[in-house]
């Protein structure tokens, strides 16, 4: 087998008659963490949901070790660990905390929920309260942690850091890093430089839902991305 987890190829899809996502292209290897940068409306969390199975392919072929995936609905991905939080309605208001996390079925005691816990002692506070009367930054940490938790090959996480405050963001970044030592892809729709520059492997810059550049990372990466946004 080779250390390619994930390879995606001819990908196009979108709603309805319209095409969001266009001929994508590319793969991730084992412990990669790739961010995907672009402007709103490029079609970042559409191809999210295209990899995720939440929105089926038009086009395209997306192989898991070296498996073919893309006939598989979200729930099967899943089971063939592609895990994912995604940008909307991904914790359930009407539940608890602990039941949004316990959904995974892998909220249990394990070195990982320990270290997430360790990361945002606000979840354990949070036990019991309503995911509806969370603050938006609060639920964002749910739906991260509930992700994470899953312990899948490759995580999906679209905008994860969107709401939620600086020292936290930092410690999103620890822990995807630590996780990817480990040997866990990511793939990380994210606006924000500084956790890009914190945790991208590499990062690819969207437009009109093509993928556009591919960054390695480097000292000039937040330059990099920044030029291609305002072009
Ligand atoms: N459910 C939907 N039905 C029809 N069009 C949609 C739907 N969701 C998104 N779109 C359209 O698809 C395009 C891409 O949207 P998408 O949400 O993928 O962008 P994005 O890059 O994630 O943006 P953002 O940075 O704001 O999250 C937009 O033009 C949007 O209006
Ligand atoms: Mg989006």
């Amino acid at each position: 087998m080779s250390d390619k987890i994930l390879d995606v190829k001819g990908l196009s899809g979108g709603y309805g008659d319209i095409t969001i996502v266009r001929d994508v292209n590319f793969s991730i290897g084992k412990g990669e963490v790739v961010c995907l940068a672009g402007r709103n409306g490029v079609g970042k969390t559409t191809l999210m949901k295209l990899l995720s199975g939440s929105l089926p392919p038009v086009t395209g072929q997306i192989s898991l070790n070296e498996n073919d995936v893309s006939g598989l609905n979200a729930f099967e991905r899943q089971q063939k660990q592609i895990s994912h939080g995604l940008q909307e309605q991904s914790v359930f208001g009407g539940l608890t905390v602990r039941d949004n996390l316990s959904l995974t079925g892998k909220w249990g005691k394990s070195p990982l929920v320990d270290r997430l816990l360790e990361a945002f002692p606000i979840i354990e506070k949070r036990y019991d309260v309503q995911a509806g009367k969370l603050s938006g930054g609060e639920r964002k940490l749910v739906s991260f942690c509930r992700a994470l938790a899953e312990n899948g090959l490759i995580t999906l996480l679209d905008e994860p850091t969107e709401g939620v405050q600086p020292e936290n963001i930092e410690r999103m970044g620890e822990v995807i890093l630590e996780q990817a030592k480990q040997g866990r892809s990511f793939i990380v729709a994210e606006q924000n430089l500084s956790l890009i520059e914190q945790i991208a492997h590499a990062c690819w810059v969207m437009d009109h839902g093509e993928l556009k550049s591919l960054y390695p990372s480097s000292p000039d990466l937040r330059g990099y991305v920044v030029k291609d946004l305002l072009i």
